[in-house]
């Protein structure tokens, strides 16, 4: 595939056929839900003790004056902006103030069916804690019998792999003041002795200044000290670095692979050993060398191939990588305190329209996106 080829049709598809009839579905479900959720807003009352937590734990002063705990009831829903692994995103805002958030609702059967109950506390636990301007923030969380929900920070300039999409691929420089966004992120995240282990330019959102926030800490893991390993194979396919696919467990180098892969992508338009037979691409991912186009720098082709070195105890480290050629008069310190512009400005209407009935493409994209892999390997062994 090539860097001009459209970066749409960039997933482990179905057929043509199937995935027409995805999307008709997806519409129509995406329809109910909102309504749904509409409609338990209305109905929905809180039992009054849960009430009286919610309040001692997120009081809020609104504007009738009085001092309110933060609950569903305490958002009114604006539209569906997102559709992840175990839940949907809404736009919301709070009653009765202007301020916009993105609410993140998790089926807690679902959750629970699936066994995936322990990533939603993952997620919630580190954003609790999480306090940096390449993170999405957390505002508030809480829960109603059917559903966790957390309140995070609105973010209007979409993902970059929407932007991607429009773009093909981005100029070095783009690609540069992105990635090192990621890496300061990626390097707190790490301090925090937190692997992210999901690193995709889905994954990467914008905010309304043109900054990045890393979103979904659904794969997360937590108390990941230099020398520890985790154990379950999860992930996002193209992405997955090689010792995931040698069931070795994975330490915090991976997430530096992952840098790499989303850097690949950003430069060659797709990510590295991109084909849609997962066979071939778990095979390449394991064995097959770097293949770089001719157009990148020799800056960016060495820094590639550090942080796509198959071998973690080799793999370049965060503070390497930080004064690697790559990033040359880059000041890391201005980057964190956003004293730097964005090169270029991913502007708010540039975003895809977040209207569920205009936005039938984009829906299904990321449907197709939020495909994963979630195995604990141990179990087998
Ligand atoms: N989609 C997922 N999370 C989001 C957020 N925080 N802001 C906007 N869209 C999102």
């Amino acid at each position: 595939m090539s860097p001009n080829q459209s970066r749409g049709r960039l997933s482990f598809s179905k057929s043509p056929i199937v995935e027409e009839e995805a999307k008709q579905e997806l519409t129509a479900d995406f329809k109910q839900d909102l309504e749904r959720m509409k409609a338990m807003q209305q109905r929905l009352e809180l039992d009054p003790d849960e009430m009286e937590k919610m309040k001692s734990q997120n009081p809020v002063l609104l504007d009738d004056g009085v001092l309110h705990g933060i609950g569903y009831k305490s958002f009114e829903i604006m539209e569906i902006l997102g559709h992840g692994a175990f839940g949907k995103v809404f736009k919301c805002k709070l009653k009765g103030k202007n301020t916009v958030f993105a609410m993140k609702v998790l089926k807690k059967a679902f959750l629970y069916k699936n066994k995936h109950l322990k990533y939603a506390i993952t997620e919630c636990n580190i954003l609790k804690q999480a306090e940096h301007p390449y993170v999405v923030k957390m505002h508030y969380s809480f829960q109603t019998p059917d559903n966790l929900y957390m309140i995070l920070d609105y973010c209007n300039g979409c993902d970059l792999a929407y932007h991607l999409n429009k773009k093909q691929i981005f100029e070095e420089a783009e690609a540069r003041f992105f990635i090192a966004q990621i890496i300061l992120a990626i390097e707190y995240i790490h301090g925090l002795d937190v692997i992210y282990r999901d690193l995709k330019p889905e994954n990467i959102l914008i905010d309304s200044e043109g900054f990045c926030r890393l979103a979904d800490f659904g794969l997360a893991k937590e108390n990941i000290g230099e020398k520890d390993f985790a154990k379950s194979f999860c992930g996002s396919p193209a992405y997955l670095p090689p010792e995931m696919l040698h069931s070795k467990g994975v330490s915090k180098s991976a997430d530096i692979y992952q840098i790499g892969a989303v850097l690949y992508e950003f430069l060659v338009g797709f990510p590295p050993y991109y084909t849609e037979n997962i066979k071939d691409l778990y095979q390449s991912i394991r064995t097959a060398r770097l293949q770089v186009p001719k157009y990148i720098s020799k800056e960016a082709k060495d820094l590639l191939n550090q942080l796509l070195q198959k071998r973690p105890d080799k793999r370049i480290t965060l503070e390497k990588l930080k004064s690697h050629d790559f990033f040359k008069g880059l000041d890391w310190q201005k980057l964190m305190t956003k004293e730097l512009r964005p090169p270029i400005h991913l502007k708010n209407e540039d975003g895809p329209d977040t209207n569920e009935a205009n936005n039938e493409e984009y829906l299904f994209l990321k449907q197709q996106e939020s495909k994963f892999i979630d195995k604990d390997y141990t179990q087998e062994n």
